[in-house]
């Protein structure tokens, strides 16, 4: 049996179902805060391209995927991002969506049973954990705080460290902070995977949900680009339709960067079986190539944001993200205990800040906060709003 398996903890919403148990709940309506999951409706045009294009599913997909997929996605990145050129034979891959591409590509650049292959922002998202784990090494975890700013603090990476290093995971814009690293930072990383040979693994999955028109974050292979590494050397960006175009269950995303990583990751894939459905290819292809839809959801977030953070910010500490749909605040109380008290009094689910993070000499860096996703309607987001001020108010 893979070893691996013993070690990987139970996912977040499991344990929160555990810690939920035996609450009786408030005689309310129930709102739940915890996943991330989009509720905006998805883009019309891209619902009829995918039904139109279901005649496609009696041919075999390629692991590569359609030409017109990865053009979208060069034209798009190069687009978005400020790119020179980006190759969309070479330095384009699709996926289904990021989640199993950032596990994945652990399987692929990862040497198993050597420790300290892979570094993880703590609090993280689970997935590169597990695929850390599975891949047969341990993950080293830096803490994103509020020390840093939520960012990830590399002080504490020897040069040792750094030299074993084969993957290092950075969110950018961070889950669930928020936060976004800037381009200075991104470059100082880049330095480092060139000095120490070692890929940088970026998940922009939040890339697309920002306050500002002027000032969408910054990305890894822009950073790359301005350094001079036209190549994306040692560069992978991962990005998805889930939250950009609400279309979490078109399973739909893409990598892009270094060419030399990215053919060595479809030769994996080959063997792994994981062909993007050919309908979902046509759907994701119109859907990178709108930007109106995008448009129209950022500017839903912004309206939620901004209904929302004031009438939150009268009983917490909480301000609105750099980017994505979470909040972040520190909790009066333990953060368990917190979630819990909510629900009885309130019955709005949100999840705690440790769930997300794992303790490292001492320290949680997600303990005593809880991640509020604003995923629901503004209505149903200043209800929740509302009911919490109000069991916030009453104190404990
Ligand atoms: C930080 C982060 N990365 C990746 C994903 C996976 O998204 P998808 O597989 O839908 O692209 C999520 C989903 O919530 C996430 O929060």
């Amino acid at each position: 049996m893979n070893p691996g398996l013993e070690a990987l903890q139970p996912y977040p919403f499991q344990r929160l179902s555990q810690l939920f148990s035996g609450v009786s709940a408030a005689n309310l309506p129930e709102i739940a805060l915890t996943i991330g999951e989009p509720q905006h409706q998805p883009p019309r045009l891209v619902t009829e391209a995918l039904m139109e294009a279901l005649t496609g599913i009696n041919h075999y997909p390629s692991t590569t995927g359609t030409p017109e997929l990865r053009n979208s996605i060069a034209r798009w990145l190069e687009q978005r991002f400020n790119l020179q050129h980006v190759d969309a034979d070479r330095q384009v891959l699709p996926v289904n969506g990021t989640r199993e591409a950032l596990f994945a590509i652990a399987q692929t650049l990862v040497t198993p049973g050597a420790p300290g292959r892979v570094i993880s922002p703590n609090p993280f998202y689970q997935i590169y954990e597990g695929a850390a784990l599975l891949a047969g090494t341990d993950p080293k975890f830096v803490p994103a705080n509020s020390a840093s700013g939520f960012k990830p603090d590399f002080s504490d990476v020897t040069s040792d460290d750094w030299q074993r290093l084969e993957l290092l995971y950075i969110c950018n814009p961070g889950n669930p902070s928020g936060a976004v690293m800037s381009e200075k930072e991104l470059s100082t990383l880049i330095a480092l995977a060139q000095e120490h040979d070692f890929v940088i693994v970026s998940d922009e999955c939040y890339s697309e949900i920002y306050p500002d028109e002027s000032a969408p974050p910054a990305g890894l292979l822009t950073a790359a680009a301005n350094m001079g590494h036209t190549d994306y050397a040692k560069c992978l960006c991962f990005h998805s339709l889930s939250k950009r175009s609400n279309l979490p269950g078109l399973r739909s995303g893409f990598v892009a960067g270094d060419a030399d990583v990215i053919h060595k990751f479809t030769r994996y894939r080959t063997y792994h079986g994981c062909a993007m459905p050919p309908h979902h290819q046509v759907a994701s292809t119109v859907a990178w190539s709108d930007e109106n839809h995008v448009l129209a959801n950022r500017s839903a977030y912004r309206a939620k944001f901004e209904a929302v953070v004031p009438i939150l910010a009268q009983q917490l500490e909480v301000t609105a993200p750099d980017a994505g749909f979470y909040l972040w605040p520190s909790t009066p109380i333990d953060d368990l205990d917190f979630s819990r008290e909510l629900l009885r009094r309130c019955n709005v689910a949100v999840l705690p800040g440790q769930f997300l993070g794992r303790w490292v000499n001492g320290e949680n860096p997600g303990a005593n906060r809880i991640r509020i996703a604003l995923v629901a309607e503004q209505g149903i987001c200043t209800e929740a709003a509302q009911r919490m001020v109000q069991v916030l108010e009453q104190g404990w």
